[in-house]
């Protein structure tokens, strides 16, 4: 990994908010670098020019001085409201995770390694392909303790916290292998989990996407998950009579509550749904779903996760047709549902399967 920034202490800026971060930097720096020398210099000076001269010497009063209060106390505030404000715009622009983004990775740490999934299915270790200038969402949590997911070139990083989903996202902007570390003393071995990043032109990445083994996709192993393995269809395949709340169309969604609150159909709420069913119940519907804490991996998870998300047409382009006529298909061969939900459910899969639209939102 060559370092060719304009500090040569900083790597590589490669992620549409490198620059934003280093700006901050280097502002922060010269605003301390602009206290620091007039402060020693002026220790030095007046060391010097009032040395004790005579014994018990009296110096005249002064009894203030306006335009001196006002010049000190405007500058430190237009500086401390720059630093804020610079910090605020950065931090909304990174933590704020994009509606639209092309591409989604399910990442999971453990120690000490990090597991991540593409929407596609392929699995990876240690190492991310993604493409240059798209927008990447990652999914993230753990088996077991605090890990931190952190890409230096990329001016990012977040916690990835036990028992919950957090987010992370950027937009590459230079092809290249970029180091992953663990940001988060996580045990013996932390220093050693980590790996690279590699950003792709959108052509080698397809050569790397269908050159690999994808298995089930995500949504693909959800949907065995929620129709098979743990029976959730049995209350939630949708139609009027079920006892279980609709999930075609809910993601992103605000939620009525049992209880007059509501809540926004995100990731975390689906798992948190999932694991602590009585916690968050649909207005309209008995709190008898069993808990499924212990039963399925957090791996399973994210794959329920991504199959709800596909419920409503949640899938970013990389996925495009396979996975969205793979849904349609099956839910045409439902046998236990009513025909409205199955049309919705098709028609949303359709809808979030266009190569073209989010394609055209990857401009910043
Ligand atoms: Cu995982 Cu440090």
């Amino acid at each position: 990994m060559q370092t060719n920034s304009w500090v040569p202490l900083f790597p590589d800026q490669a992620s549409t908010f490198a620059w934003q971060v280093d700006l901050l930097y280097a502002y922060l720096i010269i605003v301390s670098i602009a206290f620091t020398i007039p402060i020693v210099a002026a220790i030095f000076y007046f060391g010097l020019r009032y040395r004790e001269k005579e014994k018990y010497a009296t110096p005249d009063e002064m009894h203030g001085s306006i335009a001196l209060e006002t010049v000190w106390s405007i500058i430190p505030f237009v500086i401390s409201m720059t630093i804020f404000l610079g910090g605020a715009y950065v931090y909304y622009n990174q933590f704020r995770i994009p509606d639209d983004p092309a591409m989604e990775v399910y990442v999971v740490g453990k120690q000490w390694m990090w597991k991540l999934q593409h929407e596609t299915g392929q699995r990876e270790i240690n190492e991310l392909h993604v493409p240059v200038g798209r927008k990447v969402k990652l999914t993230m949590t753990t088996e077991d303790v605090l890990h931190d997911f952190s890409i230096p070139a990329f001016r990012t990083k977040t916690d990835v916290v036990p028992g919950r989903y957090t987010y992370l996202w950027f937009e590459a902007t230079k092809p290249g292998k970029y180091h992953l570390f663990c940001a988060e003393y996580c045990g013996l071995n932390h220093s050693g989990m980590g790996g690279f990043v590699y950003v792709m032109e959108q052509s080698d990445f397809d050569n790397w996407l269908s050159g690999n083994v994808s298995g089930q996709t995500p949504v693909e192993q959800g949907r065995d998950l929620f129709e098979n393995k743990l029976g959730c269809a049995s209350c939630h395949a949708g139609g009027p009579q079920q006892r279980g709340a609709k999930l075609e169309g809910i993601f992103g969604k605000e939620i009525k509550l049992v209880g007059g609150g509501t809540v926004v159909a995100n990731e975390e709420y689906i798992r948190n749904s999932i694991l602590n069913p009585s916690s968050q119940v649909v207005e309209g519907f008995q709190p008898i779903m069993p808990t499924f804490k212990g039963q399925v991996t957090e791996e399973q998870l994210l794959g329920l996760v991504a199959y709800i998300k596909s419920l409503s047409g949640v899938t970013g382009t990389t996925s495009s047709s396979g996975i969205a006529g793979a849904t349609q298909a099956q839910s045409n061969s439902a046998s236990n549902s009513t025909q409205a939900p199955r049309a919705d459910r098709g028609n949303a899969n359709t809808k979030g399967s266009n190569p073209n639209a989010p394609a055209a939102n990857s401009n910043r």
